[in-house]
């Protein structure tokens, strides 16, 4: 609206959908935001349910250990669940699924907070209590969102793990989590196959002592093993009278933990991001309905897995917050074939569409022919996450699947800050890759090597320099790591990881991580991670992992390996080590090449340098080599 003359390639917002968004003038938000940022978000926690009201907004005595909405009373569940069925919600569908093999389930509101009850009073008779912690690995159905609700009503804290991850990764984090109860499904379906999950968690519960009970949900109905003592059915618990739908919620102190979510760092094993009832409520929620602009008709779909931040935030909670009406699709996008994302937006009446740039150029290969077969006028907005958007792809899916009239909301954020920082708004001028500027009440920088903030179009690391109600509160169980790993390069300010660049119009471009984590197509994966994997291997002495641009998955891993003395690989030994790779860690996980090497390069203290490897298979200049060894 206000903005003109922008440089370079921009589309304007189109009239008719500023016209009716919630933000009509992102200028006006920004200024008010920016003039009291404490008081922009109380007035947005305003909408949302307390049993008490808070005392202070922010706390920031003891930071970077920031409070929210210190002394407030609160669950996020009632806000999602029970304060829309107290009112015109109640019939609204809260949920449409659609199974891969065209299975099909709906919600209300009504049915919702139902399930979730019952599902509370099963964790509850299993003994799990208020700051417990429950993991739960499963296909992408509902009863995964169910269960998250569940636990968090009760006050449990939720650790889900992608199900595409394997025996180790579920193990490590079964263990770091100190679970008492795991929730699986029985499998899921992928591509026409069956994931065997309750296999995969059998093998990685053999070492992982703090389970107690194991809850398996039917989705499959194929034959599996259960273990009698610790494994019990979902679906016989919730007929007993135990499981009844009397379950209130627990009443949270705004900074108890919500959940914990794993995700890969510079160095060693996944981390525990916790998060809290109070500010995370109040991030996400503001956040989706300013940015994917939450109509009382729409029907949103984040095509997202639950398993990673962006569905915690953007498929559960933030869209039941709002009393959305949410798809979720359990299997792949090709499955049986292109077109299945572009048949369900048909037939559901899709409004907003929430993906990442690895499935749009993957459906892009399958070219227009595919979507154009398909009545998609009902979207009116689309989402990008994960990584950086390339231009070409942004126009393909603004021109093929948008109809050129569709917005694209490119959203920059990261499990840790829990919901939507770089981010436009419908009524924002959007220039394709640049997810425009910071979200109101939000303030970020490019910092050089110094700390001082870069110029126009200049690299540097990307910075956040105010706290906001979202951010993660520490890492579970290990808060040095914590102050380390985001607040120690430059005082009072949080460290994204990510490098990017101003444009002369205060538009950012982030440009990609800039420590030992690898977006392939788009999760996130720590290069110490695959490297243990890969020296688990008996064969496997020393390994290397860097990332390789690709171009549908935006970096694919490469591996260097050395061998131990005496080893003999056979014919399929690469094979062998990826597969090992994907039992260990997951089938994401696997390297795309494997290269047996007699040595790595490393500095004088014994760290391998993982730039200089990529600039040699890039074929690029490896820099400044003074600390390498020899
Ligand atoms: C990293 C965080 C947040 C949901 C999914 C990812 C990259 C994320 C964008 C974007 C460019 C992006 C960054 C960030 N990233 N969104 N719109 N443009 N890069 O969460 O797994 O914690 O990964 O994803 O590198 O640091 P995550």
């Amino acid at each position: 609206m206000a903005e003109k003359n922008l440089s370079g390639d921009v589309y304007y917002p189109p009239n008719g959908i500023v016209k009716n968004a919630h933000i009509k003038d992102w200028d006006e938000l920004n200024a008010r935001a920016h003039d009291d940022y404490q008081g922009f978000w109380a007035s947005i926690a305003e909408e949302l349910h307390w049993y008490k009201k808070w005392d202070a907004v922010l706390d920031d005595s003891g930071k970077p250990f920031y409070k929210w909405f210190v002394g407030g009373r609160t669950n996020i569940v009632h806000s999602c669940l029970d304060r829309h069925t107290e009112g015109a919600h109640r019939n609204k569908l809260a949920l449409i699924w659609e199974g891969e093999d065209g299975a099909f389930q709906s919600y209300s509101y009504f049915a919702l907070l139902r399930e979730t009850k019952r599902f509370a009073n099963v964790l509850k008779s299993l003994g799990v209590r208020k700051g417990d912690r429950v993991t739960l690995y499963m296909g992408r159905i509902p009863e995964l969102a169910i269960g998250m609700l569940a636990c968090a009503r009760i006050g449990a804290m939720h650790s889900v793990v992608y199900g595409g991850f394997s025996v180790e990764a579920l193990h490590e984090r079964l263990e770091d989590s100190h679970s008492k109860v795991l929730i699986v499904s029985d499998g899921a379906y992928q591509r026409g196959k069956i994931v065997p999950l309750k296999d995969i968690a059998d093998e990685a519960l053999q070492r992982a002592a703090t389970v107690e009970s194991v809850l398996v949900v039917r989705r499959t109905g194929e034959p599996i093993n259960m273990e009698s003592g610790r494994d019990m059915w979902y679906h016989e618990l919730a007929k007993l009278p135990i499981a009844n739908v009397d379950c209130p919620c627990e009443e949270m102190d705004a900074e108890d933990p919500l959940f914990l979510l794993y995700t890969s760092g510079t160095t060693g094993k996944p981390k525990a991001i916790l998060h809290t009832h109070g500010g995370y409520m109040v991030g996400t929620y503001a956040t989706l309905k300013y940015v994917f602009d939450i109509q009382e008709q729409d029907r949103y779909w984040c095509a997202a897995d639950p398993g990673w931040i962006t569905g915690h935030s953007y498929i559960v909670y933030g869209p039941l917050l709002n009393g959305a009406t949410n798809f979720m699709y359990e299997g792949a996008p090709t499955y049986p074939y292109p077109n299945r994302w572009w048949q369900m937006i048909e037939k559901y009446g899709i409004n907003i569409l929430y993906t990442a740039p690895t499935a749009i150029r993957g459906l892009m290969r399958f070219g227009e022919n595919w979507p154009n077969r398909h009545d998609l006028s009902s979207l009116r907005l689309l989402g990008s996450v994960g990584e950086p958007i390339n231009p070409e792809a942004w126009k393909w899916y603004h021109r093929v699947i948008g109809g050129g009239r569709c917005p694209i909301m490119d959203t920059w954020w990261q499990t840790e800050t829990g919901m939507f920082m770089i981010t436009p708004m419908p009524c924002v001028a959007l220039k394709p890759g640049s997810g425009t500027r910071p979200f109101p009440g939000i303030e970020m920088d490019i910092y050089n090597e110094e700390g001082k903030p870069v110029g126009a179009n200049e690299e540097g690391y990307l910075v956040i320099k105010t706290p906001w109600p979202a951010m993660l509160r520490t890492i579970y169980g290990d808060p040095d790591r914590y102050v380390e790993q985001y607040w120690s390069k430059y005082e009072g300010v949080y460290m994204t990881g990510d490098s990017a660049k101003r444009d002369e119009d205060g538009y950012y471009w982030v440009i990609g991580r800039v420590d030992d984590v690898i977006k392939v197509s788009g999760y996130r994966l720590g290069t110490a991670e695959i490297e243990s994997a890969l020296v688990s291997h008996h064969d496997i002495a020393e390994a290397a992992v860097i990332g390789l641009p690709h171009d549908v998955k935006g970096n694919v891993i490469h591996a260097f390996v050395i061998l131990r003395a005496g080893a003999a690989p056979g014919e399929h030994f690469i094979e062998e080590l990826r597969q090992h790779v994907g039992h260990e860690v997951g089938p994401i996980a696997k390297p795309e090449h494997i290269e047996i090497v007699d040595s790595l390069p490393k500095t004088r203290s014994g760290k391998i340098m993982r730039r200089v490897l990529k600039a040699q298979a890039l074929g690029e200049d490896p820099g400044n080599l003074s600390t390498l060894e020899e």
